[in-house]
């Protein structure tokens, strides 16, 4: 009652290769999320914030309970968007027409984002989210922080923690945030839309 658990991935542990390799996920998900969850959950235990949803714990939490928690929404958001590589891969309908609105272009959204990931200083997250007029925006975000605590909806993330990516682009963040589009759901992103 009340324990969170380690998501499930919705695709096998190796179908987002080449773009992110199954020893990537392995450590990713079933080291680092796993930990944040079993540290979140200890944390818990006798606190007031005990069995509330994730999301009100992001919102309530302070410190190290802020930030095993932040991390376990980040990721889960992060590690439910993808699918396997696609050529060509690029949203659809209203999110399309959104983003052409607010940011010129797909090829102009997709510079700015990459651009603000590779530019973000040490651990954290670029993020494309909408805020409570349905405008696109796109934020960094440091360490375990998510845009719900700016009261916007989180879209699509890219994870920039090193963990993310080191295994296999080493210190190439840019090459890696690069090639991320190929496996981006898009029909997940849309449905937060
Ligand atoms: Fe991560």
């Amino acid at each position: 009652m009340g324990k969170f658990e380690l998501m499930g991935l919705p695709y096998a542990i190796d179908a987002l290769e080449p773009v992110i390799s199954k020893e990537t996920i392995g450590f990713h998900h079933g080291k680092h999320l796993a930990g944040y969850v079993n540290n979140l959950n200890g944390l818990l235990e006798g606190s007031p914030l005990a069995g509330l949803p994730l999301e009100e714990i992001v919102l309530k939490a302070e410190g190290g309970m802020l930030n095993n928690a932040g991390q376990i929404l980040n990721h889960n958001l992060y590690f439910g968007q993808f699918c396997a590589p696609k050529a060509d891969n690029a949203p659809m309908g209203k999110l399309a027409d959104a983003i052409a609105r607010d940011f010129g272009s797909f090829e102009a959204f997709k510079e700015e984002f990459q651009k603000k990931g590779a530019t973000l200083f040490g651990s954290g997250w670029v993020w494309l989210s909408a805020d409570k007029d349905g405008k696109l925006v796109i934020t960094q975000e440091p360490n375990a922080a998510n845009p719900i605590q700016k009261g916007l909806r989180p879209l699509l993330t890219f994870d920039v923690w090193e963990h993310a990516y080191y295994l296999d682009y080493q210190n190439r963040r840019p090459d890696h945030l690069a090639a991320l589009w190929q496996i981006v759901d898009w029909k997940v992103v849309e449905g937060r839309f």
